[in-house]
């Protein structure tokens, strides 16, 4: 081995490496976002930072610093749509705990339980405004189309999915059309509008948002696992929360078809007539686990995030690419 070699860091993929990498970028994100949050309405800061405070994962930043390193991306240019895209995805959160009636986030009582429902709701809408006067300053009106865009593809993923709870005869292709719209295209969007913070090409803004794509699938198709081989502790969110609600997930469907008839009068009740004692969700669970219902859903989220991988082939194999790659993994074999 020669001696440049010897004292080169080898390229290295762990997510706690590519957290590493991207900890200035992510800290400079922290900053935009703890300044933008501020309000005279003293409600809004409370609530919104009730929820910031726990902290969360943080991807969606992180996969839009890393997608506008990985495309070359040099500066600051990426952490203002980085925070962008944190707030979007934090008034998701605060829409989506009303919708599905959540207890628990982030590890903490979630925020409509303590503020309402309407506050909730209302300090959600100031986070999406937030966002847009974010984008804005940055003058990218192409990040705009991006993330506008998304946020309207979320709101129609989480009202389909809304319009087909109880529905044991979800395809696995609207099951797919849903978790894309509400889940993926946030993912991709972060990804994408990173790569044009940094003036990519336009083949690695597809090839990033193609990415992204794809990770949110693996990471939605793992949450729907985890809502129930996870543990609540460890979430952050209640275990169950699916099954209460009469979501079809794909978990579910998988152990509706596989149960068959001997168990068709169990679903129907407990899913489709919504009619549940505590005790249905140990026996959903039991019946999921035991169709391999769950492994079945997470080998279908490895299949997504070998696509992730598979976009990423047109950058060189540096530590940022292989960062994000081992994001991937992450997304399926994470507990929390
Ligand atoms: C929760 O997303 C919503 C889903 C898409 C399942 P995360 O699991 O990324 O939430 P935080 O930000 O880490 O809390
Ligand atoms: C995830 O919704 C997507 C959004 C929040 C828009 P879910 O309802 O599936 O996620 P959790 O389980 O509440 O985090
Ligand atoms: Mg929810
Ligand atoms: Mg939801």
């Amino acid at each position: 081995m020669d001696a440049a070699k010897a004292v080169m860091p080898r390229p290295s993929g762990s997510v706690d490496h590519l957290a590493r990498l991207a900890r200035d970028d992510m800290a400079g994100v922290d900053a935009i976002i703890r300044a933008r949050m501020q309000s005279p309405v003293s409600v809004i800061p409370a609530l919104a930072d009730h929820l910031i405070d726990a902290g969360g994962k943080r991807l969606r930043p992180l996969l839009a610093v890393a997608a506008a390193r990985l495309a070359g991306g040099e500066g600051d240019a990426g952490l203002k749509l980085a925070a962008a895209v944190e707030f979007i995805h934090t008034a998701t959160l605060l829409h989506d705990d009303v919708v599905d009636s959540s207890r628990l986030r982030r590890g903490k009582v979630a925020a409509h339980l303590i503020w309402g429902a309407p506050s909730s709701v209302l300090v959600g809408d100031f986070l999406f405004a937030r966002a847009f006067e974010l984008i804005v300053e940055t003058g990218a009106l192409r990040a705009m189309e991006i993330l506008a865009r998304a946020s309207r593809v979320i709101t129609e993923g989480e009202v389909l999915q809304l319009t087909r709870a109880h529905d044991l005869n979800l395809s696995q292709q609207t099951y797919l059309d849903i978790i894309s719209a509400k889940t993926a295209e946030l993912f991709a969007a972060s990804a994408e509008a990173g790569a044009v913070a940094a003036g990519a090409s336009l083949d690695a803004c597809a090839a990033l948002r193609a990415y992204g794509q794809n990770l949110g699938l693996a990471f939605q198709l793992a949450d729907d696992a985890l809502d129930y081989g996870g543990v609540t502790e460890t979430l952050g969110k209640n275990a169950g929360d699916d099954f209460r609600e009469g979501k079809a997930t794909l978990p579910l469907l998988l152990a509706i078809a596989r149960t068959g008839p001997r168990e068709v009068a169990f679903w129907e009740r407990a899913i489709g007539r919504q009619e549940q004692t505590e005790a249905d969700f140990r026996r959903a669970r039991e019946l999921i686990i035991g169709a391999g219902a769950l492994e079945a859903t997470l080998d279908l989220a490895s299949d997504y995030a070998d696509s992730a991988k598979e976009a990423l082939s047109l950058f060189p194999a540096n530590d940022w690419r292989l960062g994000l790659e081992s994001l991937a993994d992450f997304a399926v074999s994470r507990r929390a």
